[in-house]
């Protein structure tokens, strides 16, 4: 397993102890979306309209996180690797080539909250939550007993990450399983398969929730959270 999920705030003892100490080889995810062809890289759309989220997340925060800070991830990004071996690079494996290097530290936040933030838009959808769909809720059953300890488990990582950074709800081995990374960590430089992500950073919830985190990551998960997409991904 590579070192570069366990980056600053989490050490390696703490993140094998959130996976329980799992060899994991599930491999980079495969969702398409996030492969390019050329330089430079675009901001992918949202994948619905601005105030579809709402009343949980409001079209305001939307404009912000998405329009100011995802596609300024995207364009520092671009800044970043414009001339470089990372320029015609796949997001994905500018990511891993990145992580673990001090010196690459810039292109690495750049790149993971790019992929990381495509993610999340993914991850919710208007009037989510509810029940997975057959296959998934069966994972989720044997991995945690049941969909609402999952859900209980993926609000108290969202919740319990000290200060800016994600909760995950990933394929690990032949499990599911909970983490919560900061900052731009992400698990696929683990190798972990993510299916769906909160962003617990401030600007995802403070100007509709403000210092209420619990609230937002609770409506998140019980409105919007998209199974369907997670179900995707597991494959
Ligand atoms: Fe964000």
């Amino acid at each position: 397993m590579k070192e570069s999920f366990v980056r600053p705030g989490m050490n390696r003892r703490q993140f094998l102890s959130v996976i329980g100490g799992a060899a994991v080889a599930a491999g980079v995810s495969t969702i398409p979306t996030f492969a390019r062809a050329a330089a430079p890289l675009a901001l992918p759309p949202l994948p619905y309209a601005e105030n579809a989220l709402e009343p949980v997340i409001s079209a305001r925060t939307i404009s912000f996180h998405y329009g100011k800070h995802h596609k300024g991830y995207v364009n520092k990004l671009n800044e970043l690797i414009k001339g470089t071996k990372f320029a015609d690079m796949p997001l994905e494996q500018i990511i891993i080539a990145t992580s673990e290097k001090t010196n690459e530290t810039p292109i690495f936040n750049n790149a993971a909250q790019t992929w990381n933030h495509t993610f999340y838009w993914n991850s919710l959808r208007p009037n989510g939550g509810g029940a997975p769909p057959a296959k998934l809720k069966k994972k989720i059953e044997e991995s945690f007993g049941s969909q609402e300890a999952c859900e209980k488990e993926l609000a108290e990582a969202a919740v319990s990450q000290f200060a800016s950074g994600w909760a995950w709800l990933v394929l690990a081995g032949d499990k599911l399983k909970v983490l919560k990374s900061p900052n731009a960590n992400t698990p696929l430089t683990a190798g972990l398969k993510p299916l769906v992500t909160i962003d617990v950073w401030e600007h995802a919830y403070y100007l509709d929730y403000q210092n209420r985190r619990a609230d937002y990551v609770n409506a998140v998960i019980s409105k919007l959270i998209n199974w369907e997409f997670a179900a995707k991904n597991l494959g």
